[in-house]
């Protein structure tokens, strides 16, 4: 009796004034998250960039949570963002290089992925989608309307050869011809440039998504010296005027991996000479260039976010910042550059705010670039896809989330060597081959390891409980007397290989959860579990990774056993299905 009165009551309230009220609070609760993505490109966080932009720190990093264990699965602008922006690994995008005939623009639409990517996918879902400052490699003067990247409301893109000219950048917007602005500082361009778009998606009754990707602190290039017979010439990036005079006292941190007396890593890296005073102070002098460069984009964030407070979108709004690979200079004797798997290279900062993430948190556990896509999906409330490699960050209350603790590293080619002593390098070479590896960074608990597979038949594996600077390697599997984990080092060997046999050509849920492909009874879901000593003779027995030789792109033929086997009961192994 008392209930049905409440419900006609409450029946009689809703048909009454209570009606435009309702409706406008449900629609204010139903209304889609905003996303701002800001991306810059080869910042380093183990060089510790991060320290020196404020406004990054202490408007999005302080305000939000720190993702401090959140890697890129290939060390390298084009693979990297294509893989970011499918949700895909690159032996799953095949997009494996910045220029065709493996990588760049023409190849990520070739590949059919203008069509089936992130922004389509968004706009779909009900988004405004805008991107300003560089997509990826390849998108040039020549290529940027064959076809138009697809799936943007408004974008204004950085077009090759010009996209790493500090003081000639050139832009396309949207459906219009290149545009040069000879002589204007890159980053005061995209500041104009990604306010505009902010205010055209405040605009907007629709939820946006805004990608800004300035250049810095990437090395300054200048158009002629990107031909194929002149190699790339890839120098010190140019710093916006107000800010030349920084940081004069600033070093590289002086890391027991930087510079080192004894030679460490594999393939060419291994070979590289101990660099003496002049080397050493032109990499600090470069460091410097590029937290002075990063200063633009400090303010650039400062300003965006200004502006989402003068509007009532900035509660609703997920703020977010990254770069697309890391960095080194000087880590293992290395002139500056990206392209290896070593932590200056695959770790990169992630930062991100917004409503209902808690201020101040760091969260450890790892996670990637391919995990983004579906982490925007989770928190725009669109379902996921199955062909994502990746899986939801934990961030929401309720996340689908499927906690990992691997990291897939892939790269094809060459690593190219910047700076004013590039030539340093083995050889007096700039561009080094042998850089195809394929390796497996484990962050589990009681664990932390770094396994790698070179196409020259190099092994790493490090120990970063005790090693944190990759700086002894411990691949001794022919040692039975070492152990690692409680176990013998070859055992565990067996067993991160054959991780890494899995990961090498996962898809889907197998790249999310692999030890399934291993365990389907799914009695191993961990390194940890995988090491008891009943399943010794069963890894013992699985064909290993491996190359048939170097080369610089993703050919299955090429890339050695591709299935391994199945653990079904104590007796019986079949290959996996
Ligand atoms: C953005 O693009 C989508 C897809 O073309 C369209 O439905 C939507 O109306 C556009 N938004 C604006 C503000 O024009
Ligand atoms: C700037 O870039 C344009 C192409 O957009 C090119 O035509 C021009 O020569 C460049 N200017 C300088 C000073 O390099
Ligand atoms: C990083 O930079 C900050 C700010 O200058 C400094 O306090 C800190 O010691 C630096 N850390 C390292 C590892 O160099
Ligand atoms: C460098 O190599 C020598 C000779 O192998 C070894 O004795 C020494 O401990 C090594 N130094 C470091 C810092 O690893
Ligand atoms: C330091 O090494 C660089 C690169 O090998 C070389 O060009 C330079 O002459 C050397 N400087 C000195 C003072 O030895
Ligand atoms: C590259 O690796 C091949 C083996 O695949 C080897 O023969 C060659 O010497 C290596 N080149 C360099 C520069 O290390
Ligand atoms: C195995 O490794 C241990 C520890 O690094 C070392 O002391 C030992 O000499 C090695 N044994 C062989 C046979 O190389
Ligand atoms: C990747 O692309 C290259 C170049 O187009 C092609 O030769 C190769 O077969 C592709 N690899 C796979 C696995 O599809």
């Amino acid at each position: 009796m008392k209930l049905s009165t409440v419900v006609a009551l409450s029946g009689l309230l809703a048909v009454s004034e209570a009606v435009p009220q309702q409706k406008l609070l449900q629609r204010q609760s139903d209304k889609k998250p905003n996303f701002l993505f800001v991306m810059t490109d080869d910042q380093d966080l183990q060089l510790n960039s991060t320290a020196y932009t404020p406004q990054i720190l202490s408007r999005i990093k302080e305000k939000g949570t720190d993702f401090a264990n959140h890697f890129v699965t290939t060390s390298l602008c084009c693979p990297s963002r294509v893989s970011l922006w499918t949700g895909r690994q690159a032996h799953n995008t095949n997009v494996t290089d910045v220029r065709p005939p493996w990588g760049g623009y023409p190849k990520f639409v070739a590949q059919g992925f203008n069509d089936d990517w992130f922004p389509v996918w968004f706009q779909n879902a009900g988004y405004n989608t805008y991107y300003t400052g560089k997509l990826m490699n390849a998108q040039s003067l020549s290529t940027y309307n064959k076809p138009f990247a697809k799936g943007f409301n408004g974008s204004d893109f950085l077009l090759d050869p010009h996209t790493y000219s500090y003081y000639n950048a050139t832009y396309q917007r949207n459906h219009e011809p290149p545009k040069s602005y000879a002589g204007q500082h890159t980053t005061d361009v995209i500041a104009d440039k990604s306010l505009g778009f902010l205010n055209d998606a405040l605009e907007s009754d629709r939820p946006f998504f805004l990608a800004v990707s300035p250049v810095a602190p990437h090395s300054n290039i200048e158009p002629g010296s990107m031909s194929s017979s002149d190699p790339t010439r890839m120098t010190e990036p140019i710093p916006l005027p107000r800010h030349q005079h920084l940081f004069q006292d600033v070093k590289l941190p002086r890391t027991p991996n930087f510079n080192p007396l004894n030679n460490t890593g594999a393939s060419w890296v291994s070979k590289l000479a101990l660099q003496n005073q002049s080397v050493v102070d032109a990499g600090d002098h470069f460091y410097r260039q590029r937290l002075r460069a990063l200063q633009g984009v400090d303010e650039l964030v400062d300003a965006l976010i200004t502006r989402l407070e003068e509007s009532d979108e900035i509660d609703n709004t997920y703020i977010i910042f990254t770069s697309d690979n890391g960095f080194h200079i000087g880590q293992h004797r290395m002139p500056p550059g990206k392209t290896t798997g070593y932590e200056e290279d695959i770790r990169v900062p992630f930062f991100i705010r917004g409503p209902g993430i808690p201020e101040g948190q760091t969260v450890t556990s790892v996670s990637t670039h391919i995990d983004l896509v579906p982490t925007f999906f989770e928190l725009a409330g669109v379902p996921l896809r199955d062909d994502f490699d990746g899986t939801p960050m934990p961030i929401k209350r309720k996340s689908a989330a499927v906690s990992h603790e691997h990291v897939t590293v892939e790269f094809w080619g060459s690593a190219v060597l910047e700076g004013d002593f590039a030539a340093i390098g083995v050889d007096g070479q700039t561009k080094l081959g042998n850089n195809t590896y394929k390796s497996a960074r484990i962050l589990g608990e009681g664990y932390n390891l770094y396994y790698s597979v070179w196409c020259n038949g190099d092994h790493e594996l490090y120990d970063l409980t005790s090693d944190p600077y990759q700086t002894h390697n411990i691949y001794t599997p022919a040692n039975t007397t070492t152990h690692l984990l409680g176990r013998p080092l070859h055992d565990v060997i067996n067993r991160l290989d054959a991780l890494l046999l899995v990961l090498q050509s996962c898809k889907g849920t197998t790249c999310i959860q692999p030890w399934k492909v291993i365990h389907p009874d799914e009695s191993v879901q961990s390194l940890r579990d995988a090491l008891t000593s009943q399943y010794d003779a069963f890894y013992q027995r699985q064909p290993k990774v491996s190359y048939e030789q170097c080369l610089d792109g993703y050919l299955i033929s090429n890339e050695g056993p591709q299935v391994g086997l199945q653990y079904r009961d104590g007796l019986s192994w079949s290959a996996w299905v």
